[in-house]
């Protein structure tokens, strides 16, 4: 495996050039979008443009994907100190202050990836007025989703959709964070409760016995009976999606540390085991695991990011020794297949990182730059040169 510590013409790690590259991407796009347009889930032709969702004014603070651009703001801001970037996420913060306050689409469980890098973070980083409140009371939230009798949180729509009543997704568990957060805040145990039964029927239930993952699963939300797997961004029912997958992976790795007795880092390490085995010579997944590397189908860049982070994350909670080199070995390669492979540059592209996909079946963002891929590529090159880990929060 290649690591990133080579030191290019230049004198600097190749980490620390696509950090700066991707600096300078992230300064540019800001530039062109003013400090309080959220932009769209994905660019639009390669470039972010303010985002039109569910009729609400362009750039207004909707959807699950807004604390992504916020939350790269204030990485930017906590590796290079700029002004600018700090300013914009200050205001930005404000603005997930008054989303909660309002009721502002909140009927879903993507409350830990909006609140933890936006609130949390704020107030870790400055202490933000008003964000350590709203983190908790997004937590509330996500806690208000818990359906006892199941012992899961809903995923998706109002407690009463008959569709989604029941139903989980694996990306789920990367919203759980939000949860240990405010029962360490709150000292309420029943943070930590929800978020541990979660788990545990997340990983019977979604994880099979080879180290794949269903994409999503119904139960009975009364009695909790298991019901059915199914997909909605996957090629069918019993694939495995890219991200999915990744999400697995760093969410699994990132509850450890929450619920150590739990030892779920076997099952990031399944996971990733499962991943890494997937992928074709060029190390960027394919957007279904399942496809086969000569289909001509697009890859998901974005789920190689993901998946570096929960690489790094799972290498950090090892002890030292040859898995946890291995692990991180393994980051480090894919890292470096995105930045050779992926990286972003204007003029041709505003995103951090090219080559995502949101939702092949639905045409949605193909071949696009993804604000959760240009977050965890960020996320990870900024692990990886010292700057920042999540267990800050
Ligand atoms: N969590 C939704 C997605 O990854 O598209």
């Amino acid at each position: 495996m290649v690591t990133l510590t080579i030191i290019n013409k230049t004198g600097i790690t190749m980490t620390a050039r696509a950090l700066q590259l991707a600096l300078r991407q992230l300064e540019l796009t800001l530039a062109a979008l003013g400090p309080d347009i959220f932009p769209g889930d994905t660019s639009t032709r390669q470039h972010y443009l303010p985002r039109t969702l569910n009729g609400a004014p362009p750039g207004a603070n909707v959807g699950w994907t807004s604390g992504f651009w916020t939350g790269q703001l204030w990485l930017g801001h906590a590796i290079g100190g700029q002004a600018p970037m700090k300013a914009a996420a200050e205001q930005q913060t404000s603005s997930f202050i008054a989303r909660l306050e309002q009721g502002v689409d909140l009927e879903h469980h993507d409350l830990g990836f909006l609140y933890m890098l936006s609130c949390a973070t704020a107030h870790h980083l400055h202490g933000q007025p008003g964000a350590h409140a709203a983190t908790l009371g997004a937590a509330r939230r996500l806690l208000g989703r818990f359906l006892p009798g199941a012992g899961v949180i809903q995923s998706w729509g109002t407690m009463d959709d008959v569709e989604q009543r029941g139903r989980v997704i694996i990306d789920g568990i990367m919203n759980l964070p939000l949860l240990h957060w405010a029962a360490r805040a709150s000292g309420e145990t029943a943070f930590s409760d929800a978020a541990r039964s979660h788990l545990q029927r997340t990983r019977a239930h979604l994880v099979r016995p080879g180290g794949s993952t269903y994409h999503t699963f119904h139960f009975d939300a009364e009695n909790g009976a298991p019901l059915r797997p199914s997909t909605h961004q996957g090629l069918a029912d019993d694939s495995c999606w890219a991200r999915g997958q990744a999400w697995g992976i760093y969410g699994f790795a990132l509850n450890h540390r929450h619920l150590p007795d739990m030892q779920l880092l076997d099952d990031a390490t399944r996971l990733a085991d499962y991943f890494l085995a997937q992928l074709p010579p060029d190390r960027i997944a394919l957007w279904d695991l399942s496809l086969p590397h000569d289909s001509g189908e697009p890859r998901d860049s974005s789920a190689c990011a993901i998946a570096a982070c929960g690489l790094l994350e799972i290498a950090e909670q090892l002890p030292p020794g040859a898995q946890r080199q291995h692990y991180r070995s393994a980051a480090l390669d894919l890292l470096e297949a995105l930045t050779q492979h992926c990286a972003g540059q204007y003029p041709s592209c505003g995103g951090l990182l090219r080559h995502g996909v949101y939702h092949r079946a639905a045409d949605l963002g193909v071949d696009e730059a993804t604000l959760w891929g240009d977050y965890y590529y960020l996320e990870a090159l900024a692990r990886v040169e010292g700057h920042w880990t999540p267990a800050q929060l």
